[in-house]
């Protein structure tokens, strides 16, 4: 778990700050088609950045409550959405399997709605894509760099193992600010 903060993730950070500096320097220059060029790899990097930061969140050692089943509001809305977390989680594992490629299973709240959803989300595509009210509580990396080492190619074990780490506290009170 530890290669994939700091090569993955810096990774993206990097190569961020390299493509921002770039982006300075083709706008002194005039270079309209560096510039329209570096869109693509600014937006990839920048949301690489931002669904690894919800990740870190998401998950805490078992000794620091990782793996704690949520109680209180968010408990209690995921039995009357899914009717118990081991079905929400068996749904998530499901979905997150069948993703194609590299990209994100989410448990999230539509702020609007006031409902939970389970959503996927393709390569570093941010949660928002998928709905503008959508805010994330457990964002799961399901590309390969997030478990090759521990799980070689089998992503349905790294799924089932993830649960012992997940941080439902942080779930939980992000849950009880956007829904009070
Ligand atoms: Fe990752």
């Amino acid at each position: 778990m530890q290669l994939h903060p700091q090569k993955h993730h810096q990774t993206y950070i990097t190569n961020y700050n390299k493509a921002i500096e770039q982006l300075d320097d083709a706008i002194t220059k005039g270079d309209a088609s560096t510039v329209v060029k570096l869109q693509s790899t600014i937006k990839f990097n920048g949301e690489g950045h931002v669904n690894h930061s919800i990740f870190w969140k998401n998950l805490t050692p078992t000794s620091e409550g990782g793996g704690e089943p949520p109680h209180g509001s968010l408990g209690l809305a995921i039995n009357q959405s899914f009717s118990s977390v081991e079905k929400l989680i068996a749904k998530m594992n499901t979905k997150g399997a069948a993703v194609q490629g590299s990209g994100w299973v989410w448990l999230a709240v539509d702020k609007e709605l006031k409902r939970l959803v389970v959503e996927t989300t393709s390569n570093q595509d941010p949660l928002v894509t998928k709905g503008p009210s959508l805010v994330p509580l457990l964002g799961i990396d399901v590309s390969e760099h997030a478990y090759y080492l521990q799980y070689k190619n089998v992503r349905p074990d790294y799924l089932k193992n993830i649960w012992k780490v997940i941080n439902w506290k942080y779930a939980s009170e992000v849950y009880e600010k956007e829904c009070p």
